[in-house]
């Protein structure tokens, strides 16, 4: 196994922050994740996992050995009537993936097209948008405990997930490496085309019977014309969830903001932070080398030499003036390391 020492990590996270690993690896497969875990303890050295560094921002060095997952493959496990059992590496990126699947006609993950980031990653934070998430399509994984180096495998019901959630947030935070993460997808399709504009760009290109193709090109539409391309511009994505309020809290709410969007669920009314963020003035605001995004109010961005500090105050301030103006607490999304 090769470590490294002091390696700069701006080209392993979205937001291209400078911040250094003390020790870097990358692994490969389940065998060196158990070795580069065994290193790290026979070294005292603290271990921080990272995958595709989409969802993350670096504030300091990391002290310790950072693990960059690899591990590749995609295996059908299972051929039923009407889905396909398949396992992946934590280390595919995700985008291809979903191309892999689209590619064989397997329906269920064509919205979640262009989500940066491993596979490994996606039960982290139970992975969504444009109204499907993991969790649907979600079968089971495989992770090696941190300390104990035993494989175990986790159903849906273990991950306890949510909306960015699930148990490796929580319970199990920073105990467990995924190694590998198995879907079941549907032979057949059923699409989910009302969430924001996919059916509208869907007639726009004249498609009147979609298919697994025109839904995830609609999809990398809808993203491309909103959310910056961390290659072009640092970001991690959205930067802080959308809150969910009482339904009660949330009709106070709009007696005062008669155009406040906000969306059902089981837990009371979840409302657009990007639509908060935007009303108190911070669209487009730029603060030296970071600020937020002009298209999308809810992701903070890096225009090139931001340090992951100033995201940080740029996110707080923000955080306060939301508190301030609605009442409204906003909770990070991205994980501050
Ligand atoms: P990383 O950023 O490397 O890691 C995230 C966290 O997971 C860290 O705490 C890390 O320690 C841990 N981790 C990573 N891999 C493993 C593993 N194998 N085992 C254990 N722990 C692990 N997210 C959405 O849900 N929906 C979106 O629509 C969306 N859009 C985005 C758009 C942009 C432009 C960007 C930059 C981000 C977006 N995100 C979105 C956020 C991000 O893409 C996802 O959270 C993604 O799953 C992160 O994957 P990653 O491999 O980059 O994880
Ligand atoms: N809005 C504004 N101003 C803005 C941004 C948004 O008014 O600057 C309003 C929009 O007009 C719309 C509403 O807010 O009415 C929702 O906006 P959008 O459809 O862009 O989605 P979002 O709620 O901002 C969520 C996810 C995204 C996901 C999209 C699509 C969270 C925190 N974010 O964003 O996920 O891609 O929906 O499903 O749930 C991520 O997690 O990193 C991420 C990008």
């Amino acid at each position: 196994m090769n470590i490294q020492e002091n390696v700069s990590l701006k080209a392993y996270t979205t937001f291209g922050i400078d911040h250094k690993a003390e020790f870097f690896t990358i692994v490969q497969s389940v065998d060196e994740v158990v070795e580069a875990l065994k290193k790290a303890e026979e070294n005292h050295w603290k271990v921080f996992i990272l995958g595709g560094g989409s969802n993350v921002l670096l504030t300091k060095d990391i002290q310790g050995l950072v693990i960059k997952l690899e591990i590749k493959g995609i295996t059908l496990i299972k051929e039923e009537e009407d889905q396909v059992i398949v396992e992946v590496g934590a280390g595919e990126v995700w985008h291809d993936f979903v191309c892999f699947c689209i590619k064989n006609n397997w329906a269920g993950v064509e919205n979640l097209s262009l989500i940066p980031g491993t596979v490994g990653a996606s039960p982290m934070q139970n992975i969504g948008a444009y109204g499907v998430e993991l969790k649907e399509v979600f079968h089971s994984l495989t992770a090696i405990h941190r300390t104990e180096y035993s494989s175990t495998r986790f159903e849906a019901e273990d991950c306890k997930f949510g909306y960015r959630e699930s148990v490796f947030k929580n319970e199990c935070k920073d105990q467990y490496v995924i190694t590998s993460v198995t879907f079941k997808l549907r032979k057949t399709p059923h699409y989910h085309l009302e969430y924001g504009a996919i059916q509208e760009v869907l007639q726009q290109h004249g498609v009147v019977q979609p298919t697994l193709e025109t839904v995830s090109k609609a999809v990398i539409e809808i993203r491309e014309s909103k959310l910056p391309n961390p290659k072009i511009l640092g970001n991690a994505g959205s930067f802080f969830k959308n809150p969910t309020l009482p339904t009660s809290e949330f009709e106070k709410l709009k007696l005062h903001y008669p155009q406040i969007p906000g969306y059902p669920t089981e837990e009371g009314i979840k409302v657009a932070a990007g639509w908060l963020i935007e009303q108190a003035g911070w669209k487009g605001r730029r603060t030296g080398q970071v600020g937020v995004h002009e298209k999308q109010a809810l992701v903070l961005v890096n225009y090139g030499g931001g340090t992951g500090a100033e995201i940080k105050q740029l996110s707080v301030a923000i955080q306060n003036s939301i508190f301030e103006k609605f009442g409204i607490s906003l909770t990070p999304e991205v994980n501050f390391i």
